[in-house]
């Protein structure tokens, strides 16, 4: 079922240095849920994240817990990432560790090709470096320390101390790219989205970019230099590979062909990674760039980014074990407009989890079914002739629909879960204005009340159809309710893009008992 159109989107793949928190599983779930947007819509869709498992932060962390790097990964990894995607429902096609010998190959096989082009050439470097970023800093990034680390430079992101290093190392001839890189900006103004990381990256490159360093020979933790294997390529330039490596460079040429280029979702943070140094390096190799790069915002915590190294981050299990999985989807990618900071609150969760999930979306679902119980033994009735009234919610459906696809094809998720909840709140307050409890007490109604109610049960159609990719586990439980599938077939087999026409529940589709969506949540203090 698909129609050729290839759509492959992935995940940065995160440090297992430490465990997941919500940051992390902002980023996975929104990637999560574009996927199966696109694969519901029929495009030929695959979705990948994974873990970056080689660097210099990578061997402190293992050396701290007095363990080899392998073994802090393999622990990590199997314990604490594998895990997480589960606990957010992600339906990934793959996940890559940088570990795996397909990376390394292809990894190899890159650097090697793009050195025997002449790209790559052996240089002396002195640089503070950032351990907690993996990255050398330019003026721009450094700041001044304070407290502890007064009188040390530190790195603007992590405020920790940054490292001097002086080595020989491997140099990629990155500013031989600038034109290029200025040009495919230009050409393609939605390669790097939303526009205002396209302008900072843009002004970056405009400056002037220097050649970046590619090699550590300091530490052994990495994938050897071909050439040199005195030398471990730089983690970033191993990390960034993964994209290709994962969908067969290197080793399937016929997969790489039929899922290249890639859309990367990626925090701001590592916006430059992304959007500079990756497409120089395909460039250099003569690859196709990404189709784009999409920076979302940050969840910030006490107006500071939420991370681990500095003790504000939040495990995804202890909202997901309160709220579900669903309403952490829900929450964080219709609470925070994607591309822009937002501000984690559990009162917020909360609230909103009240009002729109278990009042709005929730009852509309729970008063349908129950209404369609009493008063036609639970078949979807017959609806009789359409008023304007009926009309009126016909058209919020398809322009809900339409105008979600087309957010989604600007990665805007938010925007798109707004369209659709235009149909909760329509239904919502078309059933307080039609009264079906008080038609149903006038025979003379019941066509009417046939209507009313059929347009209720066929709204929710769509909706179960439209959140799926949101909210996977309430919209099943609900397409079951609605008894949609014997006629229909299965909710994740329903064509995204037609979910808007009208009609497409048959009358006599048996309902069945439906459960709160979303439960009372017993409030802890
Ligand atoms: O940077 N808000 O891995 P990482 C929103 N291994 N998103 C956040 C976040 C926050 N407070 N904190 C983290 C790396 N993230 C590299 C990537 S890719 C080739 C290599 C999310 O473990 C966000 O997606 O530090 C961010 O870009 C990513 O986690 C960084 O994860
Ligand atoms: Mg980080």
């Amino acid at each position: 079922m698909t129609s050729g159109r290839s759509f492959y989107i992935t995940t940065p793949i995160y440090y297992p240095s430490d465990v997941p928190h919500i940051g992390h599983g902002y980023t996975t779930v929104a990637v999560d849920a574009l996927a199966r947007w696109h694969r519901q819509a029929g495009d030929d869709t695959w979705m990948l994240t994974g873990t970056d498992e080689h660097g210099q932060k990578m061997m402190r962390a293992a050396a701290a817990n007095g363990v080899t790097p392998q073994e802090w990964v393999d622990k990590l990894v199997t314990e604490a990432w594998f895990p997480l995607l589960n606990t957010l429902d992600v339906a990934n096609d793959d996940f890559i560790r940088t570990t795996q010998e397909r990376h390394e190959d292809g990894v190899k096989k890159f650097v090697q090709a793009i050195y025997d082009r002449g790209y790559i050439y052996a240089g002396e470097f002195e640089a503070l470096y950032c351990v907690g970023c993996e990255e050398f800093k330019t003026e721009a990034d450094i700041m001044d320390g304070t407290g502890p680390f007064e009188g040390l430079k530190v790195c603007a992101i992590h405020s920790k101390p940054l490292e001097l290093l002086q080595e020989k190392n491997y140099f990629f001839k990155l500013s031989e790219f600038q034109d290029r890189l200025l040009e495919l900006y230009r050409e393609r103004p939605d390669f790097v989205q939303p526009e205002s990381a396209r302008n900072e990256v843009a002004a970056f490159v405009q400056q002037g970019l220097k050649d970046l360093s590619i090699s550590r020979s300091a530490f052994d933790w990495g994938i050897p230099v071909p050439w040199d294997e005195s030398h471990v390529i730089y983690v970033w330039v191993d990390a960034l590979l993964n994209y290709a490596t994962a969908v067969g460079f290197g080793s399937d040429e016929e997969t790489f062909e039929r899922r290249w280029p890639a859309h990367h979702v990626v925090g701001k943070d590592i916006l430059r990674f992304h959007a500079v140094i990756w497409p120089a390096m395909l460039m250099a190799a003569g690859l196709e760039v990404p189709r784009g790069v999409f920076a979302h915002g940050w969840l910030l915590v006490g107006g500071e980014k939420m991370s681990k190294s500095k003790a504000t981050g939040i495990a995804p299990e202890t909202l997901v074990e309160t709220f579900g999985s669903d309403a952490f989807r829900f929450y964080f990618l219709s609470a925070i407009a994607f591309g822009q900071d937002g501000s984690f609150s559990w009162e917020d969760l909360s609230a909103r989890y009240q009002a729109e999930l278990a009042n709005g979306f929730g009852n509309l679902a729970s008063r349908t079914v129950a209404m369609t119980a009493r008063y036609f033994d639970g078949a979807v009735p017959t609806p009789g002739e359409y008023t304007d009234v009926d009309r009126a919610i016909q058209r919020t459906v398809a322009d809900a629909a339409a105008a979600a696809d087309a957010a989604i094809d600007r990665f805007r998720i938010d925007e798109a879960i707004r369209a659709v909840w235009t149909i909760v709140d329509e239904l919502n307050g078309y059933i307080t204005d039609n009264e079906p409890w008080a038609l149903a007490k006038d025979d003379a109604q019941r066509e009417r009340l046939a209507t009313v109610l059929y347009t209720c049960n066929e709204g929710l159609r769509a909706l179960a159809v439209l959140l799926s990719p949101v909210m996977p586990q309430a919209t099943a439980k609900l397409w079951d309710a609605l008894g949609a599938e014997p006629a229909l077939g299965a909710l994740e087999a329903q064509p995204l893009r037609e979910a808007g026409a009208w009609g497409l529940l048959p009358a006599g589709a048996a309902t069945s008992a439906l459960s709160p969506l979303f439960p009372r949540i017993e409030q802890a203090d």
